[in-house]
């Protein structure tokens, strides 16, 4: 998935990493932070050690301005710990995929290098994850014991919930968002098309491996020992932009119709206001008609943008004709089925809405067919 030259440095030969098969890789995300990793690590090898867990760890750094490679250097005489840089990529998501495909332990644990996350609890979500119906072990604030430190102004924690709210459908967790979780090397191997975007990888992995068991257990979220979050306006927003992948991922073939017709709701309540407005000044069927075509461009420019959002390489002009002409269409079917139907079938001569819903469905079914086929393709 990434192109980058990476620089992996041998570990020198420790306790830990003696057994023939690693049980652990523990996968730490690194942006400047040289003076957390002295830190850290001698207390994660430290539990690892103390549990008799073969382990590495894997210390995935996008070319630090700050000493992180000598750091690393001097902690890997000591330590079973290995370096991998990446040059021409950033991001803490990516960071933490790269590392996993590195990785040679059963079990993959991942934590921030910032001390936020307690290195001695490492074991036990390793023991976790060893129990045979869990997937998936997160080290989560939002259980009960689990907490954050004080410092976490309202805003974070605030926005915390509400990130977390958001992807309340995608799992049950109460911490999905937490960047201190542990899989097994086999669930990540069998997760299916990782591309997250920002800084929620573990919300991607559960996902996308389709993990069934999620177990939290809680711990206490420590501020940062040194330095400053990374995490930026722009993680946030593209937090959103991850959250539609993983809807759009998780309802599969039925995630493009239901966002036609969202769309397609949305454009009715845009006609309807544009309606009674333009019936202030213009005359009943220009104004009708007026509407009419402002919905249908609003509904061709959401579509656009995001419901057919992989096929714009057919020019705007063409596909906007396109899709009138396709709207027409599906608006004489479904005139044509509502009168038909109120004309025709004694039971709809009583019930006139309801094939006029009917036609309203027809339509828009007609409308989709013809848009997913003739103008998006
Ligand atoms: N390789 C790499 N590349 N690592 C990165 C990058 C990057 O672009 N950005 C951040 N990291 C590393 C940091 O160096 C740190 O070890 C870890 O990822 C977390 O970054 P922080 O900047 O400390 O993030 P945070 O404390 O705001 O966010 C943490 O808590 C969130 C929940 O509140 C992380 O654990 C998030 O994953 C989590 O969602
Ligand atoms: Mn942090």
């Amino acid at each position: 998935m990434s192109t980058d030259v990476n620089t992996t440095r041998t570990p020198a030969v420790h306790s830990l990493t003696r057994a023939a098969t690693i049980e652990v890789s523990v996968i730490v995300p690194t942006y400047c932070e040289a003076q957390n990793l002295p830190e850290l690590v001698p207390l994660v090898a430290k539990a690892l050690d103390e549990a008799n867990l073969s382990a590495e760890i894997i210390i995935v750094d996008d070319d630090s301005p700050d000493e992180t490679p000598e750091v690393c250097e001097r902690l890997a005489q000591d330590y079973p710990l290995r370096l991998v840089v990446r040059h021409r990529e950033r991001g803490l998501s990516s960071a933490v995929i790269h590392g996993m495909e590195h990785a040679r332990g059963e079990v993959l644990v991942v934590m921030d290098a910032d001390l936020s996350h307690p290195p001695e609890r490492v074991p036990e979500l390793v023991a976790a994850i060893k129990e045979d119906s869990t997937d998936f072990v997160i080290g989560s604030r939002y259980v009960s014991g689990g907490k954050t430190d004080e410092d976490w102004g309202l805003f974070r924690w605030l926005n915390s919930k509400v990130a977390t709210l958001l992807a309340w459908p995608l799992t049950s967790a109460k911490d999905p968002m937490a960047g201190f979780f542990a899989l097994r090397a086999a669930t990540f191997k069998a997760a299916e098309r990782l591309d997250p975007i920002g800084y929620k990888i573990g919300l991607e992995l559960m996902v996308k491996s389709r993990c069934q068991n999620v177990k939290e257990i809680p711990i206490r979220f420590r501020d940062r020992l040194h330095g400053t979050s990374k995490l930026t306006l722009k993680e946030q927003l593209n937090y959103l932009r991850h959250l539609a992948r993983l809807y759009r991922f998780r309802l599969g073939a039925v995630a493009q119709p239901l966002q036609f017709a969202l769309v397609g709701s949305s454009g009715v309540i845009v006609d309807l206001c544009c309606y009674a407005v333009l019936l202030t000044v213009l005359p009943l069927s220009a104004a009708r008609a007026l509407a009419i075509w402002i919905a249908m461009s609003w509904n061709f420019g959401l579509n656009r943008r995001f419901t057919f959002a992989e096929c714009r390489r057919d020019s705007v002009i063409k596909q906007y004709v396109l899709f009138g002409l396709a709207c027409m269409l599906g608006g004489l079917v479904n005139w044509s089925l509502s009168v038909g139907l109120s004309n025709q079938v004694p039971f709809f001569q009583d019930w006139k809405l309801l094939a006029a819903l009917l036609g309203v469905i027809a339509g828009t079914g007609f409308n989709y067919l013809l848009s997913r086929h003739f103008v998006f393709r």
